[in-house]
């Protein structure tokens, strides 16, 4: 099929159709008008139901304008419609609408909802769950809707703690007196938890976090906030950038240390969640009571059972004078911000499955990502897809891989790869000592001390850069930065004009300076290139 020939999209193209949401108090709708225009781009068809963008001031008329049609009640829509999307889990009545060949894209939670992925299956359609996108594949972050509303959760958390709390979050210094700044702590240092970081920090407020992934302390710090550390040592990472249960110790360690924070802060934000688990409960009744009066927790886990025992899911209440937030929707509370960007995560997962441009999707199992996100295809329950081929997060090394570099370096014993190592670092030595002989017998004696030192400066060159850990390879930069001066200037020396009775040196010396000169340019304003791409990645 020819792209772009208009004629022939119409006739093929899938529609699109887009329902109004039904769960109590959601106000997000799964596409706005900007993205139906690139999804009409992409050759598909869009359908929204009248009123479907309402709750985040996206009108009919808004629809209508980027080429919608507009379609009235949800059993309309879902008959018309190729391919639904959704945002909250399909109710039994929704999935009694999906027809025979269907494509719903949506939060499932396969794992939480077997009864639903039975219906759905029974209905003969095909499921993309967004929630069981891979998550740590690159290519899928730009899909990833998990992360896009926890960001907009974390940023509403802030606002809904300021609120109900009584103060400005920034110190002033004032005719009227001195107002300290907020103390705020966050409790787990996710995707949320970094977003209400960035947000309370930007308003002023002295920001602390916790986390049990250690590997987050860095981003903390880099958006403004401050680790704080439990005095126990144990990893808390169970796999894929989540978290595990920890010990009994480490949780006893971990309360102090929260019971310590929350007499001397003014708000907390809880964001800490185990997949697969209950939310760890963080904050207990007694460092509720210890908090100041006109204190507020918000706490983002209550959906889950809570971080804080005296939360009330769903509820703002106000216990021992401190405000305890438990909204279970604060990303639908900035409803055009989180559907803006989570019609975004679909229309690039859209491309994906339309590669051809031509409004016909290809649910490739074939595709890592595509293969995670597909729970149910044709009535055929595919979900839980089969374990990632490259381990997301590096687990701790196996045995076997520590001896692996061992091997290579000559001091294993019975590798696999072993006699050909030998084999090749025999050959190596061979060469290189044919080539000593050769020069030794033929050059002068002068050169023979330089091109000595030259070789073993290329050694032990090799065996320090070869071996610098990845992370260091910047500052490694910046020392060759600097040994290319010393490598510029000994060439330069060898091309000037001799000095008053000095012997010229030999022309082949010259070209091999002027060698030296144009390699090490090369490393040197490759180098301030690189830096300054690194510099302006840190400016806003
Ligand atoms: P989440 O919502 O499951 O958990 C939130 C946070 O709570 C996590 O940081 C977790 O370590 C923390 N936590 C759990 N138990 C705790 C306890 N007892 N005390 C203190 N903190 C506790 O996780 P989220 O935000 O969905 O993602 C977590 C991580 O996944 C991200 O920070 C990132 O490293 C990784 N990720 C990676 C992506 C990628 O590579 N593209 C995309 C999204 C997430």
């Amino acid at each position: 099929m020819l792209i772009g020939d208009p004629a022939e999209t119409t006739a093929q193209s899938l529609l699109i159709g887009v329902p109004k949401e039904t769960a109590p108090g959601e106000k997000r709708v799964a596409t706005v008008p900007e993205v139906v225009e690139k999804l009409i781009k992409l050759g598909f068809s869009v359908a929204v139901q009248s009123g479907a963008g309402d709750a985040s001031n996206l009108s009919d008329d808004a629809y209508r304008a980027a080429g919608a049609q507009v379609i009235d009640g949800a059993a309309q829509l879902f008959a018309a419609s190729d391919m639904v999307f959704k945002i909250g889990v399909p109710t039994p009545e929704e999935v009694g609408l999906m027809h025979a060949g269907q494509t719903l894209i949506t939060f499932i939670w396969p794992a939480q909802n077997p009864e639903l992925m039975k219906q759905l299956a029974d209905r003969k359609v095909t499921v993309l769950a967004i929630d069981s996108l891979p998550r740590t594949l690159s290519r899928a972050q730009k899909m990833d809707a998990l992360t896009s509303q926890a960001g907009v959760a974390g940023y509403r958390a802030v606002i809904e703690a300021a609120n109900a709390f009584g103060r400005f979050f920034a110190g002033q210094i004032t005719a009227a007196g001195k107002v300290p700044p907020a103390k705020v702590f966050i409790a787990g240092a996710g995707v949320a938890g970094l977003a209400a970081i960035g947000t309370a920090a930007s308003l002023g407020a002295i920001v602390r976090a916790n986390d049990t992934r250690a590997e987050v302390a860095d981003q903390v710090v880099s958006l403004g906030g401050e680790f704080v550390k439990v005095d126990y040592e144990e990893e808390g990472s169970g796999g894929g950038g989540y978290a595990k249960v920890m010990s009994e110790g480490f949780l006893k360690a971990q309360r102090e240390m929260y019971a310590k924070q929350a007499r001397e802060v003014d708000i907390i934000i809880t964001t800490a969640l185990i997949p697969g688990k209950p939310a760890p409960r963080l904050i207990t009744a007694e460092m509720v009571q210890s908090m100041k009066p006109g204190s507020v927790i918000v706490d983002m886990a209550a959906e889950r059972g809570g971080n804080c025992e005296l939360t009330e899911p769903g509820q703002a209440v106000v216990k021992h004078g401190v405000t305890i937030v438990g909204y279970t929707d604060l990303a639908s509370r900035l409803a055009r911000q989180s559907s803006t960007l989570y019609a975004t995560n679909l229309f690039r997962l859209t491309e994906e499955l339309c590669k051809t441009k031509d409004g016909i999707i290809d649910v490739n199992m074939e595709d890592e990502a595509i293969r995670g996100l597909t729970v149910i295809k044709n009535g055929e329950v595919t979900w839980p897809p089969p374990a990632p081929k490259v381990a997301p997060t590096p687990a701790a090394k196996p045995a076997a891989a520590v001896a692996a570099p061992a091997a290579k370096k000559g001091h294993g014993h019975g590798a696999a790869s072993e006699p050909m190592a030998r084999g090749k670092l025999a050959i190596m030595f061979g060469v290189a000592a044919a080539l000593f002989w050769f020069v030794g017998a033929n050059a002068p004696t002068a050169f023979l001390a330089h091109f000595t030192v030259f070789v073993l400066a290329c050694f032990v060159g090799y065996m320090v850069v070869w071996n610098v850990t990845p992370a260091l390879h910047t500052p490694l930069m910046s020392v060759t930065n600097a040994i290319s001066s010393i490598i510029a200037i000994g060439a330069l020396v060898q091309i000037a004009p001799p000095l008053a009775g000095g012997a010229a040196p030999d022309s082949w010396i010259r070209w091999l300076a002027v060698g030296g000169i144009a390699l090490t340019a090369v490393n040197m304003f490759g180098g301030f290139a690189v830096t300054q791409r690194m510099l302006d990645m840190f400016r806003k």
